[in-house]
């Protein structure tokens, strides 16, 4: 059904908010732009990028090999999860050596070649800093389980109690990440230790100055080899509350989001997550950071902060009137913003502006935007808000002001697999049973890259890889995309090509909902072109008059369409009278 938006009916649209991002637009403008606040970061999952040695498991020269294609993606800045010594229970969020290299990923030369390849090709590494725990097998835990003389309280040890049946019970209620308790008893010590996340990643003790500092050593230890930042894993939960002077930790309230005792929404995390001293930790890490430019030379180092808190406590990592913080702490609006099933496939056109302004009104001023639409641990784009979606959700990322954060195989549309029990890796649906794991599974997300056609999608020699290909790489994959005339790659690198323009790196943005179905958005600057994106966000073909809420007349041309546009580069849109099909998202600019 076709829509006319009617004038009475714009007037009354042009109150909805239609906000100018001031804040990131005047900041974002001069001189005195760092290389960070417009750039394309790209994360990468090593395990499942591109594997050399045909053992069915990315790695660090399959990285080095494929260079050259983040290069052409003008990617500015390449984001490795974890890729330290590790038993791999959570795939390298569990360390056992935060100085070395896994094995199955390479060695330090294999690392310092990538880093010296990248930075010939102008990409900068960042590395995934885990800071919370670290895996049962680091020599610390060993120590600290021994007693060792310095290592006694580098973890969260404690007796626990004698229930009134004479059974050992935990110090507290707290829960894990990955479902049951965050206590596991160890024989040995005779003591409980804390883990928020899986069994085998104990929770390093921030009380003691002798971890804050040794992790600090490991920042600068990957400074010195060359990363310009870090992505801080899990930040919310660094630091604990102390335990009252009797020696007891206080449990945590009941949520009342779950019937389920072993998920840890069944809880509210008041003791655990979200504390002051964490935020000043991190501001000590941006301080070791532009100390150690300050000595060193060479660009501003980075940090990314992950935090799935509250949106007033994550503004708090960018720091405040006195002190620096983190100059991306990330962006998740897109991931928990809309739905609360988390389902986007109906998201209305107010759900996209809801969720864009949530960032950029609550963004403290003089600092910069940054747009995360998935992750590793996230179902795929595509999966969340619907095949018909990919493209608009690339150009949002591209085009809204800021940084833009990729997970790889976004750029070629690639969506979740559904993986089943037998072939789960992940600790998150390990750790539940057949009939649940798929509500936990961050697996259908991680599947190797897809290359080409060939077997394996190109990723691996090997007969089998570490977790299956996605049977849609014989047309979802880079071979296919690059050689097509219009593929969700070729896309994304028009996408590319406009996100030079000095009006997206330094021009301000208005946004605003038409109706359910459109989600209009101006970027513009003083003696540039104006760019409009125009997207239908739903099924329904709908015509829009934008010309009053974007303050925009006449004729724009055609310069970037999605896949299931039927317009060509160069149509001329007529601002008053847009046509658009069910989810058609084009991109226009002034003549
Ligand atoms: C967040 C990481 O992204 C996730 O993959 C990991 O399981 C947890 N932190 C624990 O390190």
């Amino acid at each position: 059904m076709r829509k006319i938006i009617s004038l009475v009916l714009l007037l009354a649209l042009a109150q909805q908010p239609s906000l100018a991002c001031d804040g990131t637009a005047r900041q974002s403008s001069g001189d005195a732009r760092e290389w960070w606040q417009s750039a394309q970061f790209y994360q990468i999952y090593p395990r499942s990028f591109m594997d050399s040695n045909g053992d069915g498991i990315g790695d660090l020269a399959g990285i080095t090999s494929r260079l050259n294609y983040l290069k052409d993606l003008n990617v500015t800045a390449v984001w490795l999860s974890p890729i330290y010594t590790s038993p791999m229970a959570d795939f390298g969020y569990d360390i056992a050596d935060f100085f070395d290299i896994q094995p199955e990923y390479g060695t330090l030369n294999d690392f310092d070649n990538l880093v010296q390849e990248a930075n010939k090709l102008g990409l900068k590494v960042i590395l995934d800093f885990v800071p919370n725990h670290s895996s049962d097998e680091n020599e610390w835990f060993k120590k600290s389980v021994r007693r060792e003389r310095g290592y006694e309280d580098y973890y969260v040890w404690h007796d626990g109690y004698k229930n009134e049946s004479g059974a050992r019970v935990p110090p507290s209620n707290w829960l894990q990440a990955f479902r049951g308790s965050a206590w596991e008893w160890n024989e040995e010590r005779q003591q409980y230790y804390l883990h928020q996340f899986a069994v085998k990643q104990p929770d390093l003790n921030y009380r003691n100055p002798a971890v804050v500092a040794q992790m600090k050593r490991v920042l600068t230890y990957w400074l010195d080899r060359g990363v310009a930042g870090f992505r801080v894993d899990a930040v919310p939960w660094c630091f604990e509350v102390l335990p009252d002077e009797t020696g007891r930790y206080p449990d945590e309230p009941l949520s009342g989001y779950t019937d389920d005792p072993d998920d840890s929404s069944y809880l509210l995390h008041i003791y655990t997550q979200d504390l002051p001293e964490t935020v000043d930790m991190v501001y000590q890490w941006r301080k070791l950071l532009d100390d150690y430019q300050r000595i060193h030379g060479g660009d501003r180092r980075v940090l990314l902060t992950e935090a799935w808190s509250p949106l007033d406590y994550v503004m708090k990592f960018y720091g405040n009137r006195t002190t620096e913080g983190a100059q991306m702490p990330f962006n998740f609006q897109f991931i928990v913003g809309g739905n609360s099933d988390k389902n986007n496939t109906d998201l209305p056109a107010s759900g996209f502006v809801k969720i864009i302004s949530s960032w950029l009104d609550n963004m403290p001023s003089g600092h910069t935007a940054n747009w995360v639409m998935g992750n590793h641990d996230q179902r795929r784009v595509g999966s969340r808000y619907g095949e018909g979606r990919i493209d608009l959700m690339n150009m949002l990322q591209m085009f809204l002001p800021g940084v833009s954060i990729t997970y790889m195989g976004e750029e070629i549309g690639m969506t979740d697999l559904d993986i089943s029990w037998e072939d789960s890796r992940d600790p998150a649906a390990c750790n539940s049973n057949a009939n649940i794991y798929e509500q936990f599974t961050r697996d259908p997300a991680r599947t190797p890259f897809q290359w080409s056609n060939t077997a394996n999608a190109g990723f691996s020699t090997n007969s089998t890889t570490w977790l299956p290909i996605n049977p849609n790489y014989v047309t979802v994959n880079v071979q296919t995309e690059e050689a097509a005339s219009k593929s969700h790659l070729t896309i994304y690198n028009q996408l590319v090509a406009l996100r030079k323009t000095k009006t997206l790196q330094q021009g301000d943005a208005s946004y605003t909902a038409i109706g359910d179905n459109v989600l209009a958005i101006k970027r513009f600057l003083k003696d540039e072109k104006t760019y409009l994106l125009l997207a239908n966000v739903l099924d329904s073909a709908v015509t829009a008059d934008v010309s009053d809420v974007l303050r925009v007349s006449g004729n724009f041309n055609t310069v970037i369409t999605n896949m299931l546009s039927t317009r060509k580069e160069g149509d001329i849109v007529s601002v008053n009278n847009v046509p658009l099909g069910a989810y058609e998202a084009i991109i226009v600019e002034s003549m």
